[in-house]
């Protein structure tokens, strides 16, 4: 099985190394591209495959073609069956990060808006760095982009760099990973996850008017904080000292899934890998791999 032995790619299923770009794309030059990244979780129990909220991020990656003004007839079916197709032709026996990408794919003015291309990859990966022990984050120098500036609700390729900066400095002066701050100085997000802490039992999250990407796994962690644990999730703005003095923290997203903050800015979080943290890790296990069959709805069966 390995899964990078394959790609589908505008439409069809191709051997990896021949899912290509030309060189003078609009996307090479001007970075116009959107993507999702998905998780599939294998369930060795009953030797099944699940994507997790295949929907949601192929819907998501509807709206962030056109708010990027990409012209494509490629709905949201389209990119689930993209997906589809290429676990069903590789057949991983593996938990995976998933990627689906659309490009413009013409010789590159900064106005292209047209044809695009579509391309989806599957990677074997397991836990994020830190998962167990938690990670030291930095509150960075860098401002995370604003929706002045750049669409940060949507995962357009560009917006990255930010984050990519800010990541850089990050692990230069010894941190795993950045926290931005936003232009109003409020917390923001990771480079590439959303922020949670907890503080005397309450779970806290910025806003999705904080200039963070409005995040499917922020939305489901905030419905199962209710859900299983009877947890209202504070949404707000979160000032940097209040993440300084906090219980726990996490990070969560799709490459995140729920990465517990064990110091920021070298304040250690109170309780370290804290006890909500650890069993939101749990129930988050068990309902992606489908091993607790709550939610059928969010995981579609390969
Ligand atoms: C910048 C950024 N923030 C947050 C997230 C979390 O989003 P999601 O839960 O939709 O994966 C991601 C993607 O994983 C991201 O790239």
């Amino acid at each position: 099985m390995p899964p990078l032995t394959k790609a589908f790619f505008n439409g069809k299923i191709i051997p990896y190394q021949d899912a290509k770009i030309h060189a003078n794309a609009a996307v090479f030059k001007y970075a116009t591209a959107v993507f999702e990244g998905i998780r599939a979780y294998w369930n060795s129990d009953e030797s099944k495959l699940y994507v997790f909220k295949l929907v949601e991020h192929s819907d998501r990656l509807v709206k962030s073609v056109a708010l990027m003004r990409m012209k494509s007839a490629f709905d949201s079916a389209y990119y689930q069956d993209g997906v589809m197709s290429l676990l069903r032709d590789i057949k991983p026996v593996t938990d995976l990060h998933i990627r689906q990408t659309v490009w413009v794919d013409n010789d590159g003015s900064m106005w292209a808006d047209s044809p695009v291309g579509c391309v989806v990859i599957a990677t074997p990966s397991g836990r994020p760095a830190g998962y167990d022990a938690g990670i030291s984050m930095q509150v960075s120098s860098w401002t995370r982009i604003n929706d002045q500036i750049m669409p940060a609700r949507i995962k357009c390729i560009a917006n990255y760099h930010n984050g990519r900066l800010a990541s850089m400095q990050a692990r230069q002066d010894g941190y795993d990973n950045a926290l931005l701050l936003n232009s109003r100085g409020k917390v923001a997000e990771a480079p590439g996850a959303c922020f949670f802490l907890v503080k005397n039992g309450v779970p806290v999250t910025p806003t999705v008017t904080s200039d963070i990407l409005e995040s499917i796994n922020r939305a489901t962690i905030i419905h199962l904080f209710k859900e299983q644990f009877g947890l209202d999730v504070e949404v707000r703005d979160v000032d940097r000292t209040e993440v300084y003095m906090a219980d726990e923290a996490f990070l969560c997203g799709t490459a995140a899934e729920v990465t517990p903050v064990a110091s920021v800015d070298r304040f250690p979080m109170k309780k370290g890998r804290g006890d909500l943290t650890r069993a939101l890790q749990e129930k988050w296990e068990a309902i992606t791999t489908g091993k607790d069959k709550a939610h059928p709805e969010w995981r579609t069966l390969v």
